[in-house]
């Protein structure tokens, strides 16, 4: 009996300690299997965040270029000369005074105008609102007022333009496209932050301008350091030196006060390729020279 209970009891603790293998095992391999699941989560998290990272620095990288090319955006040489957003909508400073003309300019400006007689022409490339012009007029006795002309695409004031018994003329619309060979020719012509510096076709603008001016002439340009580059045989010339090497003109001053004087007749602008443009105030452009 005693025997029969003993090899009982041996028989239950066998029992008990093969279920209780069994069951750490389960308890094993169900942590084992967490820990794996864990392991390839982790795995997966890993893999997932380096796929995010990858794609991000890709997006990034391809925004970054379109951003480039906005920077620098590729204009196709315009068949005729364009207007651009800004202009059409005057987005940008269009009062400057006389003050500001004679200040901006080259010193040798106020002298031009004071040498002004009722017979000469003074001419603004893209004028504004006119306020040097008006100012001007304004500061001489009527018969002692020369001829004068403002050029905008479109003349910016509230209240219309005065005309001084006809002695300022106004042309609206793109410079580029109008009769000039029907004007009055110029004693002196200014540009500040003009035509010059935001068209599109800057060849047709020059040769426009020196066909315009009278033969010992002077041309004003105040204009920002980069807006104008030109490229010839692989060098980068800025305005002034792009000028300089024109037959015929002699140049002084650099970019915010160039004054030009017209030497001889037949000025001849070379083609001018717009190959890049970038849409500031002024415009950021490069010009390819097309030498003959
Ligand atoms: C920044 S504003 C300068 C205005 C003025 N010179 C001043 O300093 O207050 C530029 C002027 O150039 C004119 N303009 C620019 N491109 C032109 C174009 N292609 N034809 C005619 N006018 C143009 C605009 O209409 C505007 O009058």
């Amino acid at each position: 009996m005693k025997i029969e209970s003993c090899n009982f009891m041996a028989y239950r603790d066998a029992y008990k300690s093969i279920e209780w293998t069994i069951e750490q095992r389960k308890q094993k391999s169900l942590v084992s299997r967490w820990r794996k699941l864990l392991v390839n989560l982790n795995m997966r998290h890993w893999m997932l965040s380096a796929l995010f990272i990858i794609c991000f620095l890709f997006l990034n990288d391809a925004h970054a270029q379109i951003r480039c090319e906005d920077l620098f955006k590729e204009i196709p040489r315009p068949a005729t000369a364009t207007i651009t957003e800004k202009v059409a909508k005057n987005s940008f400073i269009t009062d400057r005074t006389l003050w500001d003309y004679t200040h901006d300019l080259h010193p040798d400006f106020t002298k031009a105008l004071e040498r002004m007689t009722p017979e000469s022409h003074w001419i603004d490339m893209g004028a504004g609102k006119a306020k040097a012009l008006i100012e001007f007029m304004k500061s001489r006795d009527s018969e002692a007022r020369p001829y004068t002309t403002a050029v905008a695409f479109k003349i910016d004031r509230w209240f219309g333009m005065p005309n001084f018994e006809g002695k300022l003329q106004t042309h609206e619309g793109i410079f580029e496209h109008q009769p000039t060979h029907q004007w009055r020719k110029a004693d002196v012509i200014t540009d500040v932050m003009g035509v010059f510096s935001y068209t599109t076709d800057l060849g047709t603008t020059l040769q426009k301008n020196f066909d315009l001016l009278k033969v010992n002439g002077e041309l004003y340009i105040s204009t920002s350091a980069y807006g104008s580059q030109f490229r010839v045989n692989g060098e980068t010339l800025s305005l002034e030196v792009f000028l300089a090497s024109i037959p015929g003109l002699k140049v002084e001053g650099k970019w915010g006060t160039i004054k030009i004087t017209k030497e001889q007749e037949n000025i001849k602008i070379p083609v001018l390729e717009l190959e890049r443009y970038k849409d500031e105030s002024p415009p950021i452009r490069l010009f390819k020279v097309h030498l003959d």
